[in-house]
């Protein structure tokens, strides 16, 4: 991911597809905000929509924010196309203020490269009294196990990088959301997919910074090897039936629905 910027890395390949894999995830963070007709909502690194619309559809006012122009704009139409009335804002952590009843992050604020940074904005932007919501891929999970197979084939993280998944520990957040409370629990996104090899490719397709590296992957010959390595991956973790002729991929990717209540 070295020298690209979230924008350009998360609007490469078939994130989207992706993004539609994680819905369960949205509509769960959103029955977890427990919203009301009229409660106003930040959805943030938004992407495609999935929770701000699930909030719209329930009656909220919706505030979706994106530093990603592509997915914001697939979100903007997903909306159009429901009628849902939905505020779209190009803004990364950084840049949110604003009074919300409710914050949601679903896979988002977790990407921000300043963990605290991220955190102390959705703080800033929630209510008091209000609830955020957020959700984050686990340390043991499926997804941060993918990433480090992938990692073998990319450069290292930029110094001092903070790895996304400890959003996904509630030690963690306990430290960045201090003093609120915290109570959290962890869920799964189930992922099926008709052989390990599909299901590999279907990884680095809407794997927009596996996308990023993949000239330089393949100049050096190694793009083959590491499908063969996630499909491995796959396999050690398939939960579908062991039938000889079965090649069904079934893995659940777990992460931690957090819910925090600024005093
Ligand atoms: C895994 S996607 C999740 C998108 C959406 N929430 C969903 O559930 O499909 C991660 C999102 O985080 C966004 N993102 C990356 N860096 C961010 C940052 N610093 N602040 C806010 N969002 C960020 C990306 O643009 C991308 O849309």
């Amino acid at each position: 991911m070295s020298g690209t910027t979230a924008e350009s890395t998360w609007a490469l390949g078939d994130y989207p597809e992706m993004a539609r894999r994680l819905r369960p995830a949205a509509d769960t963070a959103v029955a977890t905000a427990a919203l009301e007709p009229g409660t106003t909502l930040l959805d943030v690194g938004c992407g495609t929509g999935n929770a701000a619309l699930a909030a719209a559809r329930l009656g909220a006012t919706v505030t979706g924010a994106d530093p990603t122009a592509r997915l914001l704009s697939l979100a903007a139409e997903r909306a159009r196309g429901e009628r849902l009335p939905i505020t779209w804002l190009h803004a990364d952590t950084t840049g949110l203020t604003g009074a919300f009843d409710r914050v949601v992050s679903v896979f988002g604020a977790m990407y921000a490269p300043d963990h605290r940074q991220a955190a102390d904005a959705m703080l800033r932007c929630c209510t008091p009294g209000g609830r955020i919501v957020s959700a984050a891929w686990t340390p043991d999970g499926f997804m941060a196990a993918a990433n480090r197979v992938l990692a073998a084939y990319l450069p290292p993280p930029p110094p001092g990088a903070r790895p996304p998944s400890e959003w996904g520990e509630l030690a963690y957040l306990q430290d960045l959301f201090a003093p609120h409370h915290i109570t959290a629990t962890t869920r799964g996104v189930p992922f099926h997919f008709p052989s390990a090899l599909e299901a590999a490719e279907f990884w680095t397709r809407t794997a927009g910074h596996l996308q990023a590296e993949r000239p330089r992957i393949e100049a050096q010959g190694t793009w083959t090897a590491l499908h063969h390595d996630l499909a491995a991956l796959f396999t050690e973790h398939n939960q579908a039936s062991s039938e000889p002729d079965d090649t069904t991929v079934l893995i659940t990717s777990e992460y931690l629905l957090a819910t925090i209540t600024p005093a």
